[in-house]
């Protein structure tokens, strides 16, 4: 073969667009080997003219230059190929829709505890829990409701068997919280928590619900102070802007007994729908402790005092974030709960 013919040979073969790095690599061995086209013309060179030497040996040289400088294109080239389809396959297509994924949230009951919680907290008040299945003794008796008492009929009772029930207030954490004080110790209390009733569900009442129980028990409490704590709890759950007013009222536990209202917040008193045009919402119950109930709970009314509140939770959240039906507040309607999403 002579230089000329080697030379398109290797230009060709370097043009098969089959060649990859291995193949291109073993090529080049073949060629520039020491077994190799190149190295065999080399030792042709004792069979030609003494004065043609020179010549015929930079040609060689040349076409070894050469035939080096078109593999290491070819190479770097394919080497380039090579990261190029290999960013292709790791591209990601950004045009893609992602994946949703669902962020829970806390709901609105929770939240509203939890509000009324911390608020509490801040004023020194303990958090206590208790059982939802309650005995008549507790939901009714010690919170002065004899049975038969008329003020039953205010609140259908789930009964278990003859003395246990669903208890239907959370009120029932009073009796036990006094009679673990023994008499002799301050109690200021919250307790949430769910409780029972056997009402027909509608967009105001659900069978089950969450309150909360506030009670304080020292020697000097006085109305004055329970309506200063009401209007902070007020404030902290409508606004700061807020007023409260009281009426008196009837709970069997605590004498006087009052219902409290606080101004409205969405017409500012004017008067409008959600406060049928009186300016005024009613919110919770509450009053001093009934004498009969500290006397039976162990604390001697001659020496303490006390006062009470209930929250019902649903109402304020449906006040709070405009929701007009307490189902909606059970429901398990992604759509519903993330219009809540807090
Ligand atoms: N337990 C009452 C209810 O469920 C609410 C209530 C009223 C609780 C007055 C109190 C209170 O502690 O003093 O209707």
């Amino acid at each position: 073969m002579t230089l000329e013919e080697l030379k398109a040979k290797i230009e060709s073969e370097l043009n098969d667009i089959k060649l990859n790095l291995q193949t291109l690599s073993e090529l080049r061995a073949q060629y520039l080997g020491k077994k190799g086209p190149i190295q065999e013309l080399m030792l042709e060179m004792k069979n030609i003219p003494q004065e043609e030497r020179p010549a015929f040996g930079q040609r060689i040289n040349a076409l070894k230059v050469l035939a080096n400088e078109l593999f290491d294109a070819k190479k770097k080239e394919l080497e380039e190929k090579q990261v190029e389809e290999k960013l292709k396959k790791e591209s990601v297509d950004i045009s893609l829709p992602g994946k949703e994924f669902n962020q829970g949230s806390i709901h609105i009951i929770s939240k509203v505890i939890e509000e009324v919680e911390d608020l509490f907290i801040g004023m020194g008040y303990e958090v206590k829990d208790g059982p939802e299945v309650e005995t008549d003794e507790f939901n009714f008796q010690l919170l002065n409701v004899p049975k038969n008492h008329p003020a039953r009929a205010m609140q259908d009772t789930f009964y278990v068997d003859v003395e246990k029930l669903l208890r239907t207030q959370t009120s029932a954490a009073q009796a036990h919280t006094m009679l673990e004080y023994g008499g002799t110790k301050d109690i200021r209390i919250i307790c949430p928590g769910k409780a029972y009733r056997r009402d027909e569900d509608d967009a105001t009442h659900s069978h089950q619900f969450t309150q909360i129980e506030g009670l304080v028990v020292t020697k000097d409490v006085t109305m004055a102070d329970l309506k200063g704590t009401l209007e902070v709890m007020a404030k902290k759950l409508f606004g700061d802007d807020r007023e409260i007013r009281l009426r008196p009222s009837y709970f069997p536990f605590t004498e006087p007994s009052i219902e409290v209202d606080v101004s409205c917040f969405k017409c500012r008193g004017k008067g409008c729908a959600l406060c049928k045009d009186t300016g005024w919402i009613e919110i919770l119950g509450a009053g001093m402790v009934n004498n009969n109930v500290l006397k039976m709970c162990g604390y001697d009314p001659k020496v303490y005092q006390g006062f009470a509140f209930g929250v019902g939770v649903e109402r304020i959240a449906m006040l709070k974030y405009g929701i007009d039906d307490i189902r909606s507040l059970y429901s398990d309607d992604l759509r519903l709960l993330k219009q809540f999403k807090l």
